[in-house]
């Protein structure tokens, strides 16, 4: 078990990240979204936190992503904020907040690091959010790319299967990985991709490459806490590695509390106050 020790206290920032990459070390990250859990996270070592919009769906009980607001958004990531001491942590920004609208965009992401005091944030898409990423850029905001299984656009892909295994998508997510490097964002998530086209990527590109379902040749992992932990028992998909059964751990301990409830076998007299 590795719990940081205070000497490792410093600050994870996108001038270390792109430092471990070139060293080869690999990024570890995984998404929070209240303090916690955040502080559990930031306190084993992590190197980003992800305030994702998966929040939707494991936290608010959404089926897809969609449906998150920027409000709520700012009120997970002040939360995971006020916990973290050493990681970086970057904020998704929610679908409608900068598709087709550049000064949305801007606005959107002013919105979040004012009100959120996150450290960037994280897009999906490639040469057609490229107005908006330039103009989140020139604001001083790194941002992070997304690519590959693109959650906001469900809809348009129809399944959450594998991305880019024809010839024709796979060369596009090249291109945009490019044009995401140059435009000058910090690094990229692709998600649900073979392995062999992130290797390429993370060849390709000299900023971190952070993979989801897409092999153990990019930089750096994420996986969504929930998840890995256990929590979220129907959700099973070939990349996610379970470090934990938190599902079963909580309802045995659910059910004896409600049995010793029952039973008056809680409170006892240690318990209780004379
Ligand atoms: O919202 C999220 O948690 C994400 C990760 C799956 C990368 O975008």
């Amino acid at each position: 078990m590795s719990i940081q020790k205070s000497s490792e206290l410093k600050r994870i920032t996108t001038h270390r990240l792109m430092e471990m990459k070139h060293r080869g070390e690999k990024i570890a990250m995984l998404t929070a979204y209240d303090y916690s859990m955040a502080k559990i996270i930031d306190n084993a070592g992590i190197d980003v936190i992800l305030v994702g919009d998966s929040a939707s769906n494991v936290m608010a009980g959404h089926e897809t992503t969609l449906p998150m607001s920027l409000e709520e958004m700012i009120y997970h990531a002040s939360a995971v904020i006020r916990a973290v001491k050493r990681a970086f942590v970057v904020v998704d920004m929610p679908f409608g907040t900068y598709q087709g609208n550049s000064r949305l965009a801007l606005a959107s992401a002013i919105r979040i690091m004012k009100e959120s005091g996150a450290h960037a944030v994280k897009m999906e898409g490639g040469a057609e959010i490229k107005e908006s990423v330039e103009r989140v850029l020139s604001a001083g905001i790194p941002v992070m790319g997304h690519l590959g299984l693109t959650p906001q656009s469900i809809y348009k892909f129809g399944t959450y299967s594998v991305r880019a295994k024809e010839a024709a998508e796979a060369q596009k997510l090249l291109e945009d990985a490019q044009l995401l490097e140059q435009c000058g964002c910090f690094g990229l998530v692709v998600e649900k991709i073979p392995a062999l086209l992130g290797k390429k990527v993370a060849e390709l590109l000299k900023i971190p490459v952070i993979g989801i379902g897409a092999g153990p040749h990019v930089d750096g992992q994420v996986l969504v806490v929930h998840d890995m932990l256990g929590i979220t028992n129907e959700f099973r998909p070939r990349f996610l590695r379970r470090y934990a059964d938190l599902h079963t751990i909580m309802t045995d301990a659910f059910c004896r509390y409600i049995e010793d409830v029952k039973n008056v076998n809680f409170p006892n007299e240690l318990e209780s106050y004379e």
